[in-house]
């Protein structure tokens, strides 16, 4: 006998939960599948997401930032430490304990929300009048049916052909996320957003750190004005980047790993190293999903195909997040699982893909929503730029981290925000005003109209809007 749902999602990361949170405040009666299991064997609802990616990554980094801090910035305050250690077991445990504060906030809310969750695999079965049926594996078998269904399975991480991940030498964004001491030499394949997060984590503690980039540029979606400064504020902390390397042969042994490679300049160089992290991009994760079983289409790549309203090719099934198209980002995620409850719901549910914000939690951050220099040239755009370092925000030298800039690009003719980049202390918040300003089309002159309070890093956001008038005020 199968227990009968209107809604059936598939995944509890940030595209299914939040799905099943909004379908349920609309009135249906909801199912939420997720198989993560903690150390325990317990469920760990919040996907990559929470165990592996955004929330505990970003714990690493904060405390990352406290130690680098400490050692290197507090005396500038008159601060004096004597001598700074890092107990890495003690940092790994606090991240554990903010992941499980997340994983337990999402089973209240499926109580609170009156969300059934189920902790196994789910998997289609056939189809039946009106719906689907679908497989719970788990502790306990169980069989639902959902007039809908939505897939929000997520990613994994892409290893390099014929070097898969052992989690020990060569490590993913999960073994990134546990490493037990700080390596002596640390090399990251792949100089993306993980890689730059991750070895900015280990460079702060104490490693050695090489990033291998295959691409000739650094950081290519990225504003090219915004990455060059960025690109100089790493390498004078010291964190090796190099460009245009062609990886070769990668061994591991009872030492560690080395890793063979052509260099930009066509030299062969072998760097040995205690630990391997390989970022280089994440694949649309439908295993055990039986998704053939049902006819579901994905493309080459292994994602599930959808229209923009994210309708795969089979009636009342849909599927959000990283394993469809667009970027791979939580929020992204978050606000398609919105769209497809409310389009359930027969609402007109909507996600703005052009004012979807980036943001790199490096330090400097960097942030960035809609379109760069480079894309407005390519598109023929005409267009006006502004821009305003944080070296003449007094915030900003207050607090001791001038690094940076805001830019602002509008354009020519109607002044309208195409786009706004900034590096520099907490640019992932500063962007949020940017984000608001681009959703009510608003043009660089509302910004610089608008009262900012002083001082804040937020004045840098409204000079460089004035700046597109060449007017700014304080540089
Ligand atoms: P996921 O979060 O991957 O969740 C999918 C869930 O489905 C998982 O729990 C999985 O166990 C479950 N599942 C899969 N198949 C089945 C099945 N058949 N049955 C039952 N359950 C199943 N994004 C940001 O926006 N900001 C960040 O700062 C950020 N940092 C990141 C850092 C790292 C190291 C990584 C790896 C990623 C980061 N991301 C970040 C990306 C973000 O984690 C993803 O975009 C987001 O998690 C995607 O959400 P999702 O719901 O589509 O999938
Ligand atoms: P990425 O796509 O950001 O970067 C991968 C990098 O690896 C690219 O620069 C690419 O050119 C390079 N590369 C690919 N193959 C290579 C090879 N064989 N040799 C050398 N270099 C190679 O992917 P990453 O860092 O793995 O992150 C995956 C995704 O996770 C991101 O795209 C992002 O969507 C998400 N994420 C988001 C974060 C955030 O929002 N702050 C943080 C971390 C991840």
């Amino acid at each position: 006998m199968s227990q009968a749902f209107d809604v059936v999602v598939i995944g509890a990361g940030p595209g299914g939960y939040i799905a099943a949170i909004r379908a349920a405040q609309l009135g249906f009666k909801v199912a939420c599948i997720d198989e993560w299991k903690n150390a325990a064997g317990g469920p760990a609802p919040g996907g990559t997401c929470t165990n592996v990616g955004c929330i505990p990554s970003k714990a690493l980094l904060q405390s990352s930032e406290h130690f680098e801090h400490a050692n290197h910035h507090f005396a500038d305050h008159g601060i004096s430490t004597g001598k700074v250690t890092m107990d890495v077991a003690k940092m790994i445990g606090r991240k554990d304990t903010v992941v499980k504060q997340n994983n337990d906030g999402i089973l209240y809310l499926f109580k609170k929300n009156k969300v059934t969750f189920f902790h196994g695999r789910g998997s289609f079965g056939k189809a039946v009048d009106g719906g689907y049926e679908v497989q719970v594996t788990g502790a306990k078998e169980e069989t639902l049916s959902g007039k809908q269904v939505i897939i929000a399975t997520g990613s994994n991480a892409r290893a390099l052909p014929g070097t898969p991940f052992d989690e020990e030498t060569v490590l993913s964004n999960d073994g990134a996320l546990r490493v037990g001491a700080v390596p002596k030499k640390l090399v990251l394949i792949g100089s993306g957003v993980i890689g730059l997060e991750m070895g900015s984590v280990w460079r702060r503690l104490g490693s050695d750190v090489t990033i291998l980039e295959g691409l000739p540029t650094f950081l290519g979606a990225v504003d090219e004005q915004i990455a060059k400064e960025a690109k100089k504020a790493f390498d004078k902390q010291g964190l090796k980047i190099e460009l245009g390397v062609k990886v070769g042969d990668i061994k591991t042994g009872k030492k560690g790993v080395s890793v063979a490679y052509t260099n930009a300049k066509g030299e062969a160089v072998t760097l040995d190293a205690d630990k391997l992290i390989v970022s280089i991009g994440r694949v649309p994760n439908t295993i055990g999903l039986n998704a053939e079983a049902v006819g579901l289409q994905l493309d080459e790549r292994g994602a599930i195909v959808v229209d923009a309203d994210c309708k795969t090719n089979l009636p009342g099934v849909w599927a959000v997040g990283d394993v469809v198209r667009g970027p791979m980002l939580a929020h992204k995620a978050e606000e398609e699982g919105v769209a497809v409850a409310e389009r359930i719901a027969g609402q007109h549910g909507h996600v703005n893909f052009n004012t979807i914000p980036w943001v790199i939690y490096t330090s400097p951050e960097i942030a960035w929503v809609g379109r760069t220099e480079q894309q407005l040239k390519a598109d023929g755009v005409a267009y006006k730029a502004g821009t305003f370092p944080f070296l003449a925000n007094g915030r900003a030298r207050a607090l001791g981290d001038t690094t940076g800039m805001v830019k602002f690009l509008a354009d020519a003719t109607t002044d309208e925000i195409l786009g706004v980049h900034i590096v520099g202390p907490m640019a992932s918040e500063l962007i949020a005003e940017a984000v608001v300003a681009m959703e009510f089309k608003a043009s660089a002159e509302d910004i610089a109209r608008i009262c900012h309070a002083h001082p804040s890093l937020s004045e840098a956001t409204k000079e460089a809007a004035l700046a597109v008038d060449k007017r700014t005020l304080n540089f």
